[in-house]
């Protein structure tokens, strides 16, 4: 049988592409909630990753005046260039980098940014390296484009990110680029300066890219996240408007690419989604203004960290790595439980604390793993510590 016709009759090959596309799992566990919410009952949630603090009052005001002002048309595919000019400005302000406008590209999230970038950038079979765990959607974007996702276990010892080491050892001839998301979605930890230099080095000399997720910078506690393209000017970054602005439901973000790409990705933005909300796009520009809002939600959010980082050891939730960004704690249960999955949905029936299993974010030790949201109130997570203590009959 010569190598086509074994390709007709591979399994793999014959599956419908669909098949591959996972569900967010942590959906069904708030489906749940509400259910129980709906019968009467009091939930705590540390299960979702979405901002509980309003969108900046200036963003909403200015997002007013341009519904009023009648402009609800198309803008351009890659943006309104006023937008496209404040991002290039606030990389240099915030950064020290200068990035000119026509390589920012405004998309529809930073989920609209991904399936921009693997759109344009995949052909089929071709891979890209990813850390597991890492940010769900982003396998599914990959394999929606046609591509392969090669998620690679990370620990502790990288802080849960990918490594010079590791891409040296992952990278295929087909692979077109590696992931590192920073601060990471679900470990909350920051990817060592040298380390995300040498990586950014090590993706260019491979003959591909970095592609730097950077949507929870400005939510960090500590030192401040680098952004990838101080190290390599041909990084592809991608970020928004939804975590750091509390933006999530005006569809905002944008995506910074090297010359060679600019013309593929306005085609494919040109042809998927026209261009991002035009609405959402004045918004931005009112957003970038604003930092008194967005310092006082970090604060908030730090000391939901601290609380949870002082007290869920207590309770047997082992933290290896200090989360220094987002808004996510990484707890490994194994002096708990050998199932993390089921241990989620037994606090939810039984304590009335939903949090999400390790599952959602990949295969490497999710057993082990939950992941907590302090994207809620401080009253709220105080709740949800004593009824974790009562249903684990821990004395703290
Ligand atoms: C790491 C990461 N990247 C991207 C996204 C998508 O964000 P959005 O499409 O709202 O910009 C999320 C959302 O939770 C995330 O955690």
């Amino acid at each position: 049988m010569n190598l086509f016709t074994w390709r007709v009759f591979d399994y793999a090959a014959c599956m419908r592409r669909i098949d591959l596309i996972e569900p967010f799992r942590v959906m069904q566990l708030l489906e749940r909630a509400k259910e129980l919410e709906a019968e009467g009952r009091r939930i705590i949630h540390m299960e979702i990753g979405e901002p509980d603090f309003p969108t900046p009052a200036t963003v909403i005001a200015a997002a007013k005046a341009a519904l009023d002002s009648g402009d609800n048309f198309y803008t351009p595919s890659t943006g309104n260039p006023v937008l496209q000019k404040a991002l290039s400005r606030w990389y240099m302000d915030e950064y020290n980098v200068d990035i000119k406008p026509e390589r920012i590209l405004i998309t529809p999230g930073t989920s609209g940014a991904f399936s921009l970038i693997y759109s344009a950038l995949l052909d089929a079979g071709e891979s890209i390296l990813l850390p597991d765990p890492g940010y769900p959607c982003q396998r599914n974007f990959i394999r929606l484009a046609g591509g392969e996702p090669l998620n690679i276990p990370v620990g502790p010892e990288t802080r849960y990110h990918l490594s010079t080491e590791l891409i040296g050892q992952h990278w295929q001839s087909g692979t077109r680029a590696a992931v590192v998301i920073n601060p990471s979605n679900p470990t909350g930890t920051l990817i060592a300066d040298a380390t995300l230099e040498s990586i950014a080095h090590t993706c260019r000399k491979l003959g591909g890219y970095l592609i730097s997720d950077e949507i929870y910078h400005g939510l960090t506690y500590g030192s401040k996240a680098r952004c990838a393209l101080e190290f390599d000017d041909q990084a592809i970054v991608v970020n928004g408007f939804s975590k750091r602005w509390a933006m999530t439901g005006w569809r905002i973000g944008w995506i910074v690419v090297p010359d060679e790409l600019i013309d593929a990705c306005r085609r494919v933005m040109q042809n998927i989604f026209i261009a991002a909300p035009t609405l959402s796009q004045y918004a931005a520009i009112a957003a970038l203004k604003e930092s008194a809002s967005c310092e006082s939600m970090r604060l908030a959010y730090d000391a939901r960290r601290r609380l949870l980082l002082a007290e869920l050891p207590k309770l047997g939730f082992e933290i290896v790595v200090q989360p220094q960004g987002a808004f996510y704690i990484y707890a490994n249960v194994a002096a708990i439980t050998d199932d993390s999955k089921t241990f989620c949905w037994d606090m939810l029936e039984k304590a009335g604390v939903a949090i999400t299993p390790g599952e959602d974010f990949g295969s490497y030790k999710s057993a082990q793993h939950v992941r907590f949201s302090y994207a809620t109130g401080l009253d709220d997570i105080r709740e949800g510590l004593s009824r974790l203590k009562a249903a684990l009959h821990k004395e703290t």
